[in-house]
């Protein structure tokens, strides 16, 4: 379907959606119309059946009703903004829930890079990137921040399956040349891992000349694969090209040391030729990425577990951003991201990321769950002002639309319903009829007794998403 033949839409029902970072908005009896591009042109909160939209909405639109597709949310239906993934590994699909007893530097040695090096093969990559994208979209996963593999075509092969199947994406191909990195998968030199890039690049300015819906992402994979050199390309291809980067960051304390060790302050000074910037940033993680221009306000850092309160400042004066990952950060063992400091003591944007396949699961709900709970652990290990680490339901749920919908840059596009916004939305079944267990409506239903979201209480919720509406000119990928 093109822009031009493209239906207005009025959703009318129930919609959900994050209004502040504490606070979820419940419009009921509500309607949202979408025009031919897929803009919200009005939110009308007292609109919420065809009669009356017929007789106020339609007419104040100056919409001629045979123009109009209508989609009404049922009982125990509401809509919800897509969630964002904002950190996700396309190709290690296949190894989601692998890990053993590994941490970060043997996991990636054992199980990760020889799979990464198998997406060269054209027909296997096809199988998994598609089953990838139908597992995020069936999680309600409307963008998400992919991480390909080194190889071009492949990646480029990524780009065409998230246009297809109609779901926003960030694409990155991996960058890494190190010595860390093994030989049968690396970049031979920087100058070839920075001509790699700029293929894929290329192709999905081809492909998406607008960038609607596919956009690349300079990936270099972390400090520890790239060389100085390679990074140093990197940072200034992302300036020439304006374009976001995504990276992992202190994500695991052997990882940290391991940084220090292979950027002391000479190598950062001969490197970028500058003595005293070197001194400055000390060789801490965040320092080695400001050192080479890869730390800005569209870079996206993976993981955050053990930054110090140094590397944090520097980290919100770039305004970079950082993606929480708690399911990943519990299976390999990296620790608990104090993300509520993160948030309000630094004011660090964060959104969350399902890291697969450091991460077993594929859905976002799954993270904010998570999210909640490591944000308990944080709390157990390191007290301070009573509960001030913990996560409560509704920011987490933040975290999933508006937080990560500003960590991938797009902020007031996506992630909420208000005009001007794009739809990007799923319709969200809880699966039992509203009023079985009292007459407390919809909030009863999406709340526990005490008022407290209950997302826990949401156990199929992905599976029970009825239909998705991802944008209004994309088909629908059911
Ligand atoms: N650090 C470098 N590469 C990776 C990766 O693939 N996954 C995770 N979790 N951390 C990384
Ligand atoms: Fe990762």
């Amino acid at each position: 379907m093109t822009a031009s033949t493209a239906k207005r839409k009025l959703f009318l029902g129930t919609f959900v959606h994050s209004k502040a970072l504490s606070e979820l908005e419940y419009l009921h009896d509500s309607a949202i119309a979408v025009d031919e591009t897929g803009k919200i042109v009005a939110v009308d909160k007292d609109c919420g059946d065809l009669a009356k939209a017929r007789e106020t909405l339609l007419p104040r639109l100056g919409w001629n009703e045979a123009d109009v597709e209508f989609v009404q949310s049922k009982d125990g239906e509401f809509f919800f903004p897509g969630f964002i993934d904002t950190h996700i590994h396309a190709s290690q699909y296949p190894n989601a829930g692998i890990f053993g007893s590994s941490t970060l530097l043997d996991w990636l040695n054992t199980y990760t890079f020889p799979l990464e090096s198998s997406l060269a093969d054209p027909v296997k990559a096809r199988r998994v990137y598609a089953r990838v994208i139908r597992k995020t979209l069936a999680h309600g996963t409307t963008c998400a921040a992919y991480y390909a593999t080194i190889n071009v075509e492949t990646t480029n092969l990524l780009a065409d399956l998230c246009l297809t199947a109609g779901q926003r994406a960030l694409v990155g191909r991996v960058c890494m040349d190190s010595a860390l990195s093994p030989d049968f998968y690396k970049d031979a030199s920087p100058e070839a891992g920075e001509e790699a890039t700029r293929k894929c690049i290329a192709y999905i300015k081809q492909v998406d000349p607008n960038m609607d819906l596919v956009r690349p992402i300079i990936t270099p994979r972390f400090a520890p694969a790239c060389s100085a050199e390679l990074m140093k390309r990197l940072g200034k291809l992302a300036e020439e090209e304006n374009l976001p980067i995504q990276t992992h960051i202190s994500e695991n304390k052997n990882e940290i040391a391991l940084v220090k060790e292979l950027f002391p302050p000479a190598v950062l000074a001969r490197a970028t030729g500058d003595e005293s910037l070197a001194k400055q940033h000390e060789s801490t993680y965040a320092g080695v990425y400001d050192a080479f221009g890869l730390l800005t306000s569209r870079t996206i850092l993976a993981h955050g577990v053990h930054l110090t309160p140094s590397e944090l400042k520097l980290i919100a004066d770039r305004g970079a951003t950082i993606s929480h990952c708690p399911c990943s950060n519990s299976s390999l063992a990296s620790g608990a991201a104090p993300i509520r400091r993160l948030l309000l003591d630094h004011g660090i944007p964060v959104g969350l990321g399902t890291d697969v396949s450091g991460g077993y699961s594929a859905s976002i709900l799954e993270a904010a769950r998570e999210a909640v709970l490591v944000s308990r652990h944080v709390c157990f290990n390191a007290p301070r002002d009573g509960e001030r680490d913990k996560l409560s339901v509704e920011e987490v749920l933040w975290l999933a639309t508006r937080g990560g919908a500003r960590v991938v840059g797009l902020e007031g596009k996506v992630g909420a319903f208000e005009e001007g916004m794009e739809w990007d939305a799923q319709l969200v079944s809880l699966g039992r009829v509203v009023g079985e267990e009292g007459d407390g409506g919809m909030e009863d239903e999406v709340e526990g007794e005490r008022g407290n979201v209950d997302v826990f209480g949401w156990e199929s919720w992905p599976d029970r998403i009825a239909k998705r509406h991802i944008c209004a000119t994309q088909p629908n990928p059911t």
